[in-house]
C-alpha cells in the first residue's frame, strides 16, 4: 500500500488521540456487558481488570489523559475536585467514569473509524480510482429518475393550516427550506461527479442559494430568540467545522480547500454581528434600517475597493490561503481563491435578511389573499406567476447564457433575482406551498457532510490540498455498478457524520454552563498541543538519532518524510 503525500505530526496526534479512546471504549463496552450479565459479584474482578489494562496502556498514559479531558461535560458533578476530574478518571480508567461515557466514547471510536476510511480512500493506493466522465443522457437520466422516484415514495402534503403562529410558519418553511436544498445539493454533487461543466452558472447560483439562505435562516433565529450567548454561538461553530476540522487534520488540507464551510462561517458570524450589535435595539425599524445598510457599506468596502480585501485577509493567510498542486493553478496568490469564493456570495446574504425581515408582512399579506374573493386571488396570483416567469426568463436569457467568466462577474449583482423567482413560484399556492418531497428534505439535512465527504469517498483528491478530479473506485470496470456502490456508502457515511457531530455537540459543548464550555474549550486546546508535541517529537526521533549517529546535522529536511509518493497527473 503506497500512501501519497507525507505524514504529518496533526496525523499522528490524531492516531495518538483516538487508539487510548477506542481502548477505553472496548473497555467501557465490556464493563456494561459483564454489569448486565452478572449484576451481584461484579467489584472484585473489576479491579484486577483496571490495573491490568493501566498496565498496558501506560504508554499512551499521556495521551489518555488529554483525550480524557474532553470527556468534561458528560460528568458534571467530577468537576470540582482535581483529583476526581474527567481527565484523572479517564486516565485511571475509572469503571464508573467509563461505563456513564460509553455512548460518548462509542461515537468518538465511530468518528475515528470514518476518519480513517477516508484516509484510505483518498490518500493510499488500497482502492482504485477512475476518471470522470459526462454524458448528458445519463445525467440528465440520473436526476429525474431520482426525482420521480422520490416524489412518487416520499411526497408529503404538510397538512398544518398555514396560520398565524410562528411555529407552524416556522414548520413549513424548515420542509421546504430543506427540500430546496435537497435537490440543489443532489445536483451540486452531481456536478462534481460526472464533471459536467456545462452546468457551471447553475452551480453558482446554486451556492448563492445556500448562502442566501444561511442569512435568511440566521437572521429568523437571531431575530426571534434573541440568543447571542456564548454556548449557542459554540453550538453553531461546532455544527459548521467540527468535521471539517478533524478532515484538514486528518487529510493534511487547507481550511479552503472546502471552500463552503469558511464561506458559511464568515457569513453566519456577519449576521450574528450585524443583529448581536446593540440588540436590544433590533425591533426599531430604522436601527434595522442602518444595520442592513450598514452590512452593505462593509461589503463594498471590502470587496469593491481594490486592496481592502488583501490587506484584510492577510493576517489570517495561514487559515484561507489555498495554493492547488496543480502546476496550472499554482502561480494564483495564496488568498485568491478566498477572494473568488466569498467575492461571488457578497450581497446575497444580506439579501436573505432583508426577506427574513418581511418575511413575516409577506406572510400575513399572503394570509389575506387566500382569503380575499376568488378572482382578485387568482388575478393576483396569475400576474405573480406571468411577471415571475418573465423576469425568469429574462435572466436566463441575457445572464445565465453568459460564458462562466462573464457570468462570474455578474453573478454578485444578480442572483437575487432567480432566487426571488424561485420563491415566488414556489408559494404562489397554498397547495404548492404546503407539499414538499420529504427524500429532498432528509438529504438537505445532511448538505455539509455530503459536501465536505465528497472529496474524498466518492470522489477523490489523492494529494494533500488536491482537487477531486479523480473518483473512487470499488468495482473496477463497471462504472455504473461502482458509482451505486459508492454512492450508498457514501450517503451512509455522511448521515452517520451528520448525527456524530450532533452526539459530540451534545456531549462536549453545553447548553447552558458557560464556565464548563470554557473549560472544555481549555482542555481541546492543551489536548491538541500536547498531542501535537508528542507526536512532532515522535515523528523526528529517526532523524534526530540519525544525525546524532553521524554527527552531522541534517538541518531542516525531511519533517517526517516517511514516505513520499506524489502523484503527477
Ligand atoms: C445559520 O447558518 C448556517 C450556515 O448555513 C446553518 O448551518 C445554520 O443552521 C443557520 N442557523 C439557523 C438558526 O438557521
Ligand atoms: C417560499 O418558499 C421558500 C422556499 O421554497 C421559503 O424559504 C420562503 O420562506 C417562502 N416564502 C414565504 C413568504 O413563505
Amino acid at each position: 500500500m503506497v500512501i501519497f503525500g507525507p505524514i504529518t505530526p496533526g496525523q499522528v496526534s490524531f492516531l495518538l488521540g483516538i487508539i487510548p479512546v477506542i481502548v477505553a471504549w472496548i473497555y467501557a463496552e465490556f464493563l456494561e456487558h459483564k454489569k448486565n450479565s452478572v449484576p451481584s459479584k461484579v467489584r472484585h474482578s473489576d479491579v484486577n481488570l483496571v490495573e491490568l489494562v493501566n498496565e498496558t496502556i501506560k504508554e499512551d498514559d499521556k495521551a489518555v489523559l488529554l483525550e480524557g479531558g474532553a470527556l468534561q461535560s458528560a460528568s458534571p458533578k467530577a468537576r470540582t475536585s482535581y483529583a476526581s476530574s474527567p481527565v484523572i478518571r479517564f486516565l485511571l480508567m475509572d469503571e464508573s467514569f467509563l461505563v456513564e461515557n460509553r455512548l460518548t466514547l462509542r461515537a468518538i471510536s465511530e468518528f475515528g473509524v470514518l476518519l480513517a476510511y477516508f484516509y484510505l480512500c483518498d490518500r493510499t493506493n488500497f482502492f482504485n480510482s477512475s476518471t470522470k466522465s459526462y454524458n448528458r443522457d445519463l445525467f440528465l437520466f440520473l436526476y429525474f429518475l431520482l426525482i420521480i422516484v422520490s416524489a412518487m415514495t416520499s411526497f408529503k402534503i404538510h397538512n398544518e393550516k398555514s396560520s398565524f403562529t410562528a411555529k407552524s410558519i416556522h414548520y413549513l418553511n424548515r420542509h421546504q427550506t430543506e427540500e430546496w436544498k435537497g435537490w440543489m445539493q443532489v445536483l451540486f454533487l452531481m456536478y462534481h461527479y460526472f464533471a459536467a461543466a456545462e452546468i457551471y452558472n447553475a452551480i453558482r447560483l446554486f451556492i448563492a442559494a445556500y448562502v442566501w439562505m444561511t442569512g435568511f435562516g440566521n437572521f429568523s433565529y437571531y431575530y426571534v430568540r434573541k440568543d447571542f450567548s456564548l454556548a449557542r454561538f459554540a453550538q453553531m461553530m461546532w455544527r459548521l467545522n467540527f468535521l471539517v476540522l478533524f478532515c484538514c487534520v486528518v487529510l493534511n488540507n487547507s481550511y479552503m480547500l472546502y471552500y463552503i464551510c469558511p464561506m458559511h462561517t464568515l457569513f453566519t458570524l456577519m449576521v450574528y454581528g450585524a443583529l448581536g450589535i446593540l440588540n436590544k435595539h433590533n425591533e426599531i425599524g430604522p436601527v434595522m434600517a442602518v444595520k442592513i445598510i450598514s452590512c452593505f457599506l462593509v461589503v463594498i468596502l471590502v470587496w469593491e475597493i481594490p486592496g481592502v480585501f488583501e490587506l484584510l485577509w492577510s493576517p489570517f493567510t495561514f487559515l484561507f490561503g489555498y495554493r492547488d498542486p496543480d502546476p496550472k493553478k499554482s502561480h494564483l496568490p495564496l488568498l485568491h481563491e478566498w477572494h473568488f469564493r466569498s467575492g461571488l456570495d457578497r450581497y446575497i446574504w444580506i439579501i436573505g435578511m432583508i426577506y427574513a425581515y418581511y418575511h413575516p408582512t409577506v406572510e400575513r399579506w399572503m394570509e389575506k389573499l387566500e382569503e380575499a374573493e376568488l378572482k382578485r386571488r387568482i388575478s393576483i396570483k396569475t400576474a405573480v406567476t406571468l411577471i415571475s416567469l418573465t423576469v425568469g426568463y429574462l435572466w436566463f436569457e441575457y445572464i445565465y447564457k453568459l460564458d462562466k467568466i462573464t457570468y462570474n462577474k455578474y453573478h454578485p449583482y444578480t442572483s437575487w433575482i432567480p432566487i426571488t423567482v424561485y420563491i415566488c413560484l414556489r408559494n404562489v399556492t397554498q397547495q404548492f406551498r404546503n407539499c414538499s418531497i420529504t427524500l429532498f428534505a432528509w438529504l438537505g439535512k445532511i448538505t455539509l457532510e455530503t459536501y465536505i465527504s465528497q472529496i474524498h469517498i466518492w470522489l477523490r483528491s489523492g494529494v494533500p490540498d488536491g482537487q477531486p478530479k479523480l473518483l473512487l473506485s470499488l468495482i473496477p470496470q463497471y462504472p455504473l455498478m461502482n458509482f451505486m456502490l459508492t454512492t450508498s456508502i457514501y450517503i451512509a457515511i455522511s448521515y452517520r457524520l451528520f448525527e456524530l457531530t450532533n452526539t459530540l455537540k451534545i456531549a462536549f459543548v453545553p447548553g447552558k454552563d458557560d464556565k464548563r464550555l470554557v473549560y472544555n474549550i481549555v482542555v481541546a486546546v492543551a489536548i491538541s498541543c500536547v498531542l501535537y508535541s508528542l507526536a512532532f517529537v515522535f515523528l523526528n526521533i529517526p532523524q534526530m538519532l540519525l544525525a546524532f549517529g553521524h554527527y552531522i546535522c541534517i538541518g531542516k529536511r525531511g519533517k517526517g518524510e516517511l514516505l513520499m509518493d506524489v502523484t503527477s497527473n
